[in-house]
């Protein structure tokens, strides 16, 4: 019998116990029927969770651009691999077959290897969201590369600290990129962050927006010509299981982010396998994740998930408000989608519009439609299954991180039943765990705990790049031979899970893992800062707003302030990125602080939503006086 796809409940719970049980014969069959191997492996897990050591498929050989392409060649080479709807709906559509995707990515990766790429070396990859992305990440895989794709809405001082943290010796970029009313200009940002960056000795720049640019003689080249001249045949490297394939950064409880490194093997089955299941994908299925490439989701969603299966994905440069409102809807009809995968703060923002957008349009072509990202409050989840869904499609809220590279807990589509706000099952393969604060895990149900995963999977994240140790300290250090993934969560009576969110330092803002070290590094550079501390607050569309609470130096010369409120959100802008501006700022002499100095933010979490009723145990402030003050808005 074949493991690679859940069809009933019944057989849901025998391939969920078989992953248990034996984990090396379920996961081994899977890698072994779907995929295509130089050599196979030798073990199919090897691990000590006590030294954060995991391997999959050791000494397998393969390269997973065989996987996500050439060997679709054959049965699906006329197939549309690739849809890209551009930011401007009166610019046509691009469909680009599995055979143009060979020829395009073979042609990156000879320009790659032209330009002195080789296995191992690191490319940042600073694009807008149009194919030339996903080429240029398939096109590093094929050559052994190791792409760092840096979410392009990040300031010149982000993308400089991430391109520094891995060396890359490359940047992809383009003059520009679209959204919606805007363009951004792309290469003038990475002009900036390279003037920090000596690792960098090479610029390839598509072409995008017409913007005129500076090219730096010497580094910066356009990236057409060179690709014109590139033969359109290039072999694929062979990689080891275990060979680096992406790095990807996202926030910590430091100022420095992490930079997640995912290996070849593991991640490929894990990413195919979660990608064909919850989303009950079928051949000639049209499916389509809004989110942006820059992010995890993307990556293994709109890229390596879809394309491994052989399915058609859609790649949309804008957003769902441009030119209004009915966007998304609109591109539901037009491209005929059957899996809608997006955000809940997207759908909070669409359901507050007239409902008239949804209902101008026909979406009867959807069969499953998604969230991820944060929790979904009811309310969005019934107008997501009410409006889009016709009450039809099954909602499939999946939970997971950047870390552990592909679904985790979820429905499977048509297997299992849904349960508004629940993540509902593990997926086979996924043995998660609860844990009190005594460290013990929660044996029954009902109850809430720290969310810990016992087992390895094949998607998790090998390390952090450059620093083993902090990986170690993060992740499984909490709850020894677990690893913890930084949420909580709940277990209902027939043992599903609902996500009940962070439990550290990290905020959640329109779904943009955002941590609160890095943005208050930003604001106590402002020369009238002295302290400041920030936390999330409910947001009706964000999920989570921040609020800072900043304590000023006792110069006076900044009395306006609604001017240095400004000027706060400025320098954010400028190293973080405008998605981390504070939505609200409190001015305040103290914060309260324990005897060990560590801010006690869930109190200031507690003023921010402006709930004063019970601060809990505050016997270990230093100075539990400046509560009342700070509830009382004095300075
Ligand atoms: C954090 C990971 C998963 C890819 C996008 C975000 C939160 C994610 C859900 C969900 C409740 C969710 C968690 C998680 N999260 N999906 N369905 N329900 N919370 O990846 O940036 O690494 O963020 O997003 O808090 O830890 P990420």
């Amino acid at each position: 019998m074949s493991y690679y796809k859940v069809d009933n409940l019944e057989q849901y719970f025998k391939h969920y116990n078989k992953s248990v049980r034996e984990p090396r014969k379920f996961w081994g069959k899977i890698a072994e029927e779907n995929f295509t191997w130089y050599q196979q492996w030798e073990k199919v897990v090897d691990f000590n969770m006590a030294e954060a050591d995991i391997k999959w498929f050791t000494e397998a050989k393969l390269n997973i651009t065989k996987n996500t392409i050439d060997r679709h060649l054959n049965k699906r080479g006329t197939k549309t691999a690739i849809i890209f709807e551009p930011n401007d709906p009166n610019e046509e559509a691009l469909h680009i077959t599995y055979n143009e995707l060979h020829q395009r990515v073979c042609k990156m990766a000879n320009v790659l290897r032209e330009q002195g790429i080789q296995k191992g070396d690191r490319v940042c990859i600073y694009l807008p969201i149009i194919p030339e992305l996903a080429v240029s990440i398939l096109a590093c895989a094929r050559i052994g590369a190791i792409h760092s794709v840096v979410f392009a809405g990040f300031s010149a001082s982000a993308v400089a600290t991430r391109i520094m943290d891995s060396a890359c010796k490359m940047v992809l970029t383009a003059d520009g990129g679209f959204r919606g009313n805007k363009t951004i200009e792309l290469k003038e940002i990475i002009d900036e962050a390279l003037e920090k960056c000596p690792s960098v000795t090479r610029v390839l720049v598509t072409k995008r927006t017409n913007t005129p640019i500076q090219m730096k003689e010497g580094r910066d080249q356009w990236l057409q010509p060179l690709l014109e001249e590139a033969s359109d045949n290039s072999v694929a490297e062979i990689m080891d299981a275990e060979d680096p394939l992406f790095i990807l950064y996202t926030s910590g409880s430091t100022g420095k982010p992490k930079g997640m490194v995912h290996t070849t093997a593991g991640y490929m089955v894990h990413t195919a396998y979660t990608f064909k299941n919850v989303f009950n994908y079928e051949e000639n299925d049209i499916f389509w994740c809004t989110a942006d490439i820059g992010w995890i989701t993307g990556h293994s969603y709109i890229v390596y998930g879809p394309l491994l299966n052989g399915a058609t994905t859609v790649i949309f440069e804008g957003v769902p408000s441009y030119p209004d409102f009915s966007r998304f809807w609109q591109i539901i009809e037009k491209h005929q989608i059957t899996q809608f995968y997006t955000a809940p703060t997207a759908i909070r923002a669409l359901a507050k519009e007239s409902l008239e957008y949804v209902n101008s349009y026909q979406l009867q072509s959807l069969k499953v439609i998604g969230s991820v990202g944060e929790p979904i409050n009811e309310e969005a989840w019934h107008w997501f299954n009410d409006h889009v869904g016709a009450k039809k499609c099954p909602v499939v809220d999946t939970w997971w991180q950047t870390e552990t590279g592909g679904i985790m807990i979820a429905p499977i589509a048509f297997v299992t039943p849904t349960k508004p706000t629940y993540a509902t099952l593990p997926l086979p393969g996924i043995q998660p765990v609860l844990m009190d604060e005594k460290r013990n895990e929660i044996e029954g149900n009902q109850l809430v705990g720290s969310l810990c995963i016992k087992f390895p999977w094949p998607g998790i994240a090998r390390t952090i790049w450059g620093d083993h140790q902090r990986y170690k300290d993060t992740y499984f250090s909490d709850f020894p031979g677990k690893f913890f993934t930084g949420d909580g969560a709940l277990r209902d009576e027939v043992g599903y899970y609902r996500i009940t969110g962070r439990v550290d330092d990290v905020v959640i803002v329109s779904g943009h893992n955002l941590g609160t070290a890095p943005i208050e590094d930003a604001i106590n550079e402002h020369p009238a800062v002295a302290e400041s501390a920030i936390v999330g607050f409910p947001h009706e569309v964000k999920g989570n707003a921040l609020y800072g609470f900043v304590i000023l130096k006792e110069t006076g010369e900044y009395r306006n302030k609604e001017n240095l409120f400004k000027e706060i959100n400025q320098h954010i802008t400028d190293h973080v990125g405008p998605i981390a501006k504070l939505d609200k700022i409190q001015f305040v002499c103290e914060l309260p602080k324990t005897r060990s100095g560590k801010i006690m933010r869930r109190i200031l979490r507690k003023i921010a939503a402006g709930d004063f009723t019970d601060f809990g145990d505050t016997s270990t402030l230093l100075n539990p006086e400046i509560i009342d003050q700070i509830k009382d808005g004095k300075i």
